[in-house]
């Protein structure tokens, strides 16, 4: 008996959300691309909200990963709050650039460092998904991210590697050496870039994330060079997430500073979306 009122429970509950699907599905699909109807109904289920509170959040348009506290990224679902960007796909990419980078080395440890974790999806994908044992030290600047890192982290560390989460900025005061550095920092232009962000992005997703002063983008990356230049091995690997626009101009500062090799990469869309280079 329990159980038939159960599933009757749910069946109304599932009507009135494919009703309110189907009644607003031009404006949830402006909000949401590409949402379907059977996603729409994982989100609710996910999210362990009642459905009035649920659609709430959805009428404020805050993005369902943040509704239900859940991304799904390289494999794993990574807890995610609004002080962590929501993983991009174009960012498996720079994973998978990783475990290629890390299979292709003889030693069986390697220490590798993420600057500006965010949510340790980076990190604890490389560390979930290759074979060699890793020590790791992954930085960001928000204690907030860190907070959800640290959950993550206890959520999807492999008993055979370490992942530190420290604050601090970029790798300042991090005194180690690293076989492989990987990095998606904040690489948009506040003044320049910013209305070619989506409105939803700017309203719900951390500042601190996303943007750089225009004044201070060179400055912040040819710090970044520099840690990246002393906190490598001979040999190491460089890997870094940027914007289309600046890839070219990071990719000059990053020669004058000493990397070697460096590259810029494509995404799947064809567009300049990585940096590679070397320290010799
Ligand atoms: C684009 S998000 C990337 C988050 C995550 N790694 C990902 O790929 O989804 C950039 C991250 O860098 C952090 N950040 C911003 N400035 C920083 C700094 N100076 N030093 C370290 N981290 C910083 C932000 O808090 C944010 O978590």
């Amino acid at each position: 008996m329990p159980t038939i009122k159960l599933s009757f429970c749910k069946a109304m509950k599932n009507n009135k959300l494919t009703a309110y699907f189907d009644q607003f599905k031009t404006g949830l699909l402006q909000t949401y691309p590409g949402l379907g109807l059977s996603y729409f109904e994982e989100c609710f289920i996910l999210s362990q909200l009642s459905i009035e509170e649920f659609l709430k959040k959805v009428n404020e348009k805050i993005p369902l990963e943040y509704i239900t506290g859940k991304a799904f990224f390289y494999n794993h679902y990574f807890m995610v709050s609004n002080s962590v960007l929501i993983p991009r796909c174009e960012t498996e990419i720079l994973v998978e650039m990783a475990l290629s980078y890390l299979a292709s080395l003889t030693c069986l440890e390697v220490v590798v460092a993420d600057v500006g974790t965010g949510s340790g999806n980076i990190i604890l994908s490389v560390v979930n998904d290759t074979n060699k044992k890793i020590r790791a030290i992954a930085t960001d600047l928000s204690f907030d991210a860190l907070v959800v890192a640290r959950k993550n982290g206890a959520c999807l560390q492999k008993d055979d590697s370490e992942v530190i989460f420290v604050q601090t900025d970029r790798l300042l005061g991090v005194d180690e050496q690293f076989n492989l550095i990987v990095s998606n920092p904040p690489y948009i232009k506040r003044q320049l870039d910013e209305k070619k962000v989506h409105a939803s992005v700017i309203q719900h997703e951390p500042h601190m994330a996303l943007f750089l002063e225009d004044s201070q983008y060179e400055a912040w990356f040819t710090d970044l060079f520099a840690q990246v230049r002393d906190k490598l091995k001979p040999g190491g690997m460089f890997l870094m997430e940027g914007h289309e626009d600046h890839l070219e101009k990071l990719q000059e500062l990053a020669m004058q500073m000493s990397l070697a090799k460096v590259q810029i990469l494509k995404d799947y869309n064809n567009r300049n979306r990585f940096l590679k280079a070397f320290k010799e």
